[in-house]
């Protein structure tokens, strides 16, 4: 890092960690992301009297020339790093649906002052990459995985993915990925009937699973505050089943809260930031497929680098405009308040 100052928001928080997000596309229709297959709207119309959104769900892909380029990612996370940012990890949509993403992580591998670089991925394509994305300094990769039954998963993610998925752990492992962590969006009355089964899988793979409280998040706006399962009811649930062990940690930002397993194999988290938030203790920062950074998960207001860029800014012009915009970081997110807003885009465009 170089000797510029770290970038503090205006409630102290230091910001160490950058999540980049590389397309918005997926090939995965996850119910609580992009609920777009039959199923996603059975299980919703089911538990509203109307969809809130009831037309059919529009949504365009970020067209190729408003992706940032290799160069430009590049660049703004250079520019954060030099600000003192030492995470970054790449998310989508499916980051892995980018061409030549393994040249990407090349390139952000080689940034100096990068500590940790991880990639988010939904596992449907990971197998086939997974020896050039090592190759290319990746280190570490979080899957998505909702459910061990076929159909389960199915539903939750509109695609016949599970056995591909089961596969690319297999070969992260064997390629020496370490941690390896698993998340699973738990939502009621769809695959929280599985929790003890995930938790077992992940004790059996000596894991890192982790369950998350359903955001509203989603591109339908069907969230629902009853389909949470609350982080407290999930760490019951799975106590009177295995004998766990808290982790303490020393790193505060961290958004999971951990137990490992008496056995001495594997471990669960729980991230539950509907009923538990953890913003007090934030330190991320987004940057969007099309060149937008983003303060907060559920930011309504976001501020475009890549026009910016394009139109001859400097790096330290845009190391300047990172120490403002980062002056008006959210202090938390106001989920089940009254006049709740959602931010517009979904996850997918967002990155986990
Ligand atoms: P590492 O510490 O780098 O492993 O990241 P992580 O523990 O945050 O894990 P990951 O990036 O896999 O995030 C897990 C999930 O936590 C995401 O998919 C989101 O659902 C949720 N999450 C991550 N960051 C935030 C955040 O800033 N705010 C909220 N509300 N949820 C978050
Ligand atoms: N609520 C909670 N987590 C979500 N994710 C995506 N959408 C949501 C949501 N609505 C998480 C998934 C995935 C990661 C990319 O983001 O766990 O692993
Ligand atoms: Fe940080 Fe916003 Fe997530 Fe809260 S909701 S932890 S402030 S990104």
């Amino acid at each position: 890092m170089s000797g510029n100052p770290p970038l503090v928001d205006s409630h102290g928080r230091v910001l160490r960690d950058l999540r980049v997000s590389i397309t918005d596309r997926c090939n995965f229709r996850c119910l609580y992301c992009l609920p777009e297959t039959e199923a996603a709207q059975n299980f919703y119309r089911g538990r509203w009297a109307t969809l809130p959104d009831s037309k059919p769900i529009a949504r365009d892909w970020v067209p190729k020339q408003s992706l940032l380029s290799f160069e430009e990612i590049v660049r703004v996370v250079r520019v954060c790093v030099s600000r003192g940012i030492e995470k970054v990890r790449i998310t989508g949509g499916e980051p892995l649906l980018r061409q030549q993403v393994e040249r990407l992580v090349g390139m952000i591998a080689g940034i100096e002052g990068i500590r940790d670089l991880a990639l988010t991925t939904n596992g449907f394509a990971f197998e086939s990459k997974a020896h050039a994305l090592r190759e290319a300094g990746l280190r570490r990769v979080s899957f998505s995985m909702d459910s061990l039954d076929p159909a389960t998963f199915r539903k939750m993610t509109g695609r016949e993915g599970l056995a591909s998925v089961l596969r690319s752990l297999q070969r992260a492992r064997s390629l020496g990925f370490h941690p390896l962590k698993v998340n699973a969006v738990v939502i009621r009355g769809l695959n929280d009937h599985e929790l003890e089964s995930l938790a077992a899988f992940g004790e059996a793979q000596d894991l890192s699973f982790r369950f998350i409280e359903f955001m509203p998040l989603d591109s339908a706006h069907a969230w629902q505050r009853e389909l949470v399962v609350p982080g407290s009811e999930i760490l019951a649930r799975l106590q009177a089943r295995f004998s766990l062990e808290p982790v303490i940690s020393e790193n505060r930002s961290e958004t999971a809260r951990r137990w490992r397993f008496a056995s001495g194999r594997g471990e669960i988290g729980i991230i539950a930031p509907v009923s538990e938030p953890f913003c007090g203790h934030c330190n991320r920062l987004r940057l969007t497929a099309d060149g937008r950074i983003r303060t907060c998960l559920f930011s309504v207001q976001e501020h475009d680098v890549r026009d910016r860029m394009r139109a001859g800014m400097s790096d330290a012009e845009l190391s300047d405009y990172l120490t403002l915009l980062v002056q008006g970081k959210e202090d938390r997110h106001h989920i089940g308040e009254p006049g709740f807003v959602p931010p517009e885009r979904s996850m997918s465009c967002i990155g986990g």
